[in-house]
């Protein structure tokens, strides 16, 4: 076996390989809000479910509408739905709607947020803990219900195709995934 020759650098640069999600939140006129949060993982406390954990910084509308309600949406983004998570990136709520690109809205299935019509997979989220470190805040959140492409079939909790996701990955700049290579324990 190789060994990879690596050179020792400033610990500045980060390599966090996220999913990316856009996150729809409640405004206080009742209007939707999205914003594309790439710090999204998972954690349990216990039983069958998992918790969805999302952490923000500074001061944006997202965070502050997750502050204030509670509830939100994840809604994965596909590689089709790059011009819009580019387009809510680069706005900014308190600059005004976020109306600039066509996208159609609903509402959640069991929670009142509004979610993308075009992602494939939907998770309607309530915060049951949060932490704050710096100017960051971190929630950990109950999911209250998925909706998934149609075209997935799963098994069970982890059979989850993702090539029919076709997630966009972020690590600072877009990618795509690669092939499915298999399950675990195939490479024992
Ligand atoms: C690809 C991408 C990933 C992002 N991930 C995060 C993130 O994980 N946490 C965060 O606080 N902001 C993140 N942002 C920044 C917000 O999306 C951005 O500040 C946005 O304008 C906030 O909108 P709002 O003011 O309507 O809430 C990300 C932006 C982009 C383009």
């Amino acid at each position: 076996m190789d060994m990879i020759k690596r050179r020792s650098v400033d610990p500045v640069y980060s390599m966090c390989v996220q999913p990316s999600f856009i996150i729809g939140t409640n405004n206080e006129d009742g209007s939707a809000n999205f914003a594309p949060i790439t710090w999204v993982s998972a954690t349990r406390e216990g039983g069958d479910g998992y918790l969805l954990v999302i952490s923000m910084f500074g001061t944006k509308k997202t965070k502050q509408n997750v502050l204030r309600t509670g509830v939100f949406s994840a809604n994965l983004v596909s590689t089709d739905m790059l011009p819009l998570m580019d387009y809510f990136g680069s706005r900014h709520a308190k600059d005004g709607r976020k109306n600039g690109i066509p996208y159609s809205v609903s509402r959640g299935e069991t929670l009142d947020v509004p979610v993308l019509d075009q992602s494939r997979w939907v998770y309607e989220c309530e915060v049951a803990y949060k932490m704050e470190t710096g100017d960051s805040t971190t929630f950990f959140s109950r999911i209250h219900g998925i909706q998934m492409d149609e075209r997935l079939q799963c098994r069970d909790t982890f059979d989850v195709d993702l090539t029919v996701l076709d997630p966009v990955i972020y690590s600072g700049k877009y990618h795509s995934l690669g092939k499915l290579l298999g399950d675990i324990g195939d490479f024992l």
